[in-house]
Order: structure tokens, then C-alpha cells, then sequence
């Protein structure tokens, strides 16, 4: 009955534009209700669903250009794929060396990623500041690469790379530094991080360390570190207070989640595929909405 419902609030016409996202698996994407509930504010005639793509990501690519699908979210496995199969990419896309996000162009599709503007959006939504902060990034897979560059091009004083095998955080620290042209990242151990000196660090967290279900587990367990932080900022979202989270809090520090990270990957993307501005007061009411399908 509930289902009934929901299919009864879109009006799907001969005019409607069909956008969704791809990737395996899909069935728990939070994506759907981001985008219609935006394209219900804006009256946009537009539908937004999940489509599974088990392997052929090229031909699904090609399928939705045939289709005149509007746009497409992508997620894992695909957002590295997308890249070559893009007939354009996003120069900063390009860069990260990964993609979540297909606009139509006059042919094809040109690859974006919205989800580190996403993140830097969330922060100042939160009022995390970037700008002059000695930043401690732990993790050295993809997402933490592309949060270092991020964090690199918003002028970070000071950029910590942690991370459990060492030599992944050297190579991120490099590359950073040679991006920006300065020494401002190194890369430093689980060991070495609690002999950091000073206590005014915003940490970053960028692996999956805490994830649920394995929600028992930070990546930093010794409490000491906390100390050290006036900021966590995690990019999980499921569990809403992870344990990272919580033991920064026990210690009198600020935590954040990345469900604003999500909301905010999704509405840049909407403004990408409809060249419309979402301002603070929607993303606020679509924030509420997401927190409430999150309980
Ligand atoms: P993504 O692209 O989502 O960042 P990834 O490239 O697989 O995923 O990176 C996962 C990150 O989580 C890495 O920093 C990884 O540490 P290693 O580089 O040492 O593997 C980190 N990670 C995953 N499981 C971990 C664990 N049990 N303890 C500590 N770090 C872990």
C-alpha cells in the first residue's frame, strides 16, 4: 500500500526525463529519494531510479545515451570505469581519477565528480573550515586521495596523511605536494600520530573502518588521539555516530557524519543536470528527509 502511494506522486508522462544510478549493488542507494524529492520542489517532470548493471558498465553507458537517459549517478564499482567511457571528462574529475556523476552532452555523456565539492559543500554547510587548518587525513585508498587533493587545493596549512600501510600514504603525500607545488602534506604512521604535537587538528576520517556492520571498530582506537583534534569529520554515514565519532566526542570535540556529504554529491549533481541553484532552505528540507530514512 505504502509502495501504491509513492508510484501514485509521480506523474510519468510522454514528457518526462529518466535519470538514475548505476553501479552493483543499487538496492539501498539513498540516491532516488534525493532526486525526487528535488525534482517534486521544483515541479521538474523528470523520474530518478536505481538501475542494476552487474558487469557491462560500457554497454550500459551506451544503452542510456540510446535511451536518451537524462543523466546517471554511478557507484561502486564504477566510478574509476566511467572515466574512459565518458565521451568527455571534468578536468578536476580527471584528476581525482574518479567519477559519480554522467551529464548529457550533445553526444554521449561527460563524467563529473560531485563527490568531493559534496564534501567540501557539507563542511561549510557544517562550518568546517579548511582554509590556514593543519588537517590529518586517515586512509590512503581512493576516497582519501581525493579528500587530500580537495583539502590540498582549499589551502590547507598542513596536510597528515595516516595511514595503515605507510607507503600508500607517501605516494598520496607526493602527489599532493607536487600538485600544489609546496611541501605542505607528509604521510605519518598509526604509531606516530599520537606524537604529533599541539591539539588543533581537524581529522578527517576516509577509510571504512566503523562501517556498518562493523561498527565497533575506529580506525584510530587509542583515545589519546582525540586530544589532539578539535574536529572529526567522518565520511560514513551509516552508523550515524560512528565509533571515531563518539570517541571524539567523549572528548569534548565536535563530530560529523557524511550524510551531508551524500546530500550534498546528490544536489550538486541535480544542479548539473538541470542547471538549477538549490539553495541552503532545500537542502535543509531534504536533509531532514534523508535523516528520517536513515532511522
Ligand atoms: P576507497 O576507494 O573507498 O577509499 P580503498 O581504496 O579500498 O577504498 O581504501 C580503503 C582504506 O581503508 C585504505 O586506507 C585502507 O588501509 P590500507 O591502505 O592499509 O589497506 C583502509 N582500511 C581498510 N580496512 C582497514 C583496517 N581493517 N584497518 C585499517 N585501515 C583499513
Amino acid at each position: 500500500m505504502k509502495e501504491r502511494r509513492k508510484a501514485e506522486m509521480i506523474n510519468v508522462d510522454g514528457a518526462t526525463k529518466v535519470l538514475g544510478v548505476i553501479g552493483n549493488p543499487v538496492e539501498h542507494t539513498k540516491s532516488p529519494l534525493i532526486h525526487n524529492e528535488l525534482a517534486k520542489r521544483f515541479g521538474h517532470n523528470l523520474v530518478y531510479v536505481p538501475f542494476l548493471v552487474k558487469e557491462q558498465i560500457g554497454d550500459a553507458i551506451q544503452g542510456a545515451d540510446a535511451l536518451g537517459i537524462h543523466g546517471l549517478n554511478v557507484t561502486i564499482p564504477y566510478k574509476e570505469d566511467i572515466l574512459s567511457k565518458a565521451k568527455e571528462v571534468d578536468s578536476l574529475t580527471a584528476k581525482i581519477g574518479a567519477g559519480n556523476t554522467l551529464v548529457r552532452i550533445e553526444q554521449g555523456f561527460k563524467a563529473y565528480n560531485t563527490d568531493i565539492p559534496g564534501l567540501l559543500r557539507a563542511m561549510k554547510s557544517d562550518g568546517v573550515e579548511i582554509k590556514g587548518e593543519s588537517v590529518i587525513i586517515i586512509g590512503a585508498g581512493g576516497a582519501a586521495r581525493a579528500v587530500a587533493l580537495m583539502v590540498a587545493m582549499e589551502e590547507a596549512k598542513e596536510i597528515i596523511i595516516c595511514n595503515r600501510t605507510m607507503e600508500k600514504a607517501e605516494n598520496i603525500a607526493k602527489e599532493v605536494n607536487a600538485y600544489v607545488n609546496d611541501k605542505v602534506a607528509k604521510a605519518c604512521s598509526y604509531n606516530n600520530i599520537l606524537n604529533l604535537e599541539g591539539s588543533q587538528y581537524l581529522a578527517i576520517q576516509a577509510t571504512s573502518v566503523g562501517l556498518s556492520p562493523d561498527i565497533d571498530r575506529s580506525p584510530i582506537e587509542d583515545e589519546a588521539f582525540f586530544d589532539k583534534i578539535h574536529t572529526a569529520y567522518d565520511i560514513i554515514y551509516n552508523p550515524d555516530n560512528t565509533k571515531f565519532m563518539q570517541m571524539a566526542t567523549a572528548k569534548g570535540k565536535k563530530s560529523y557524519n557524511g550524510l551531508k556529504m551524500l546530500l550534498y554529491q546528490g544536489i550538486i549533481a541535480y544542479e548539473l543536470w538541470n542547471q538549477v541553484e538549490i539553495t541552503e532552505e532545500i537542502a535543509n528540507e531534504i536533509y531532514g528527509i534523508l535523516k528520517v530514512s536513515c532511522e
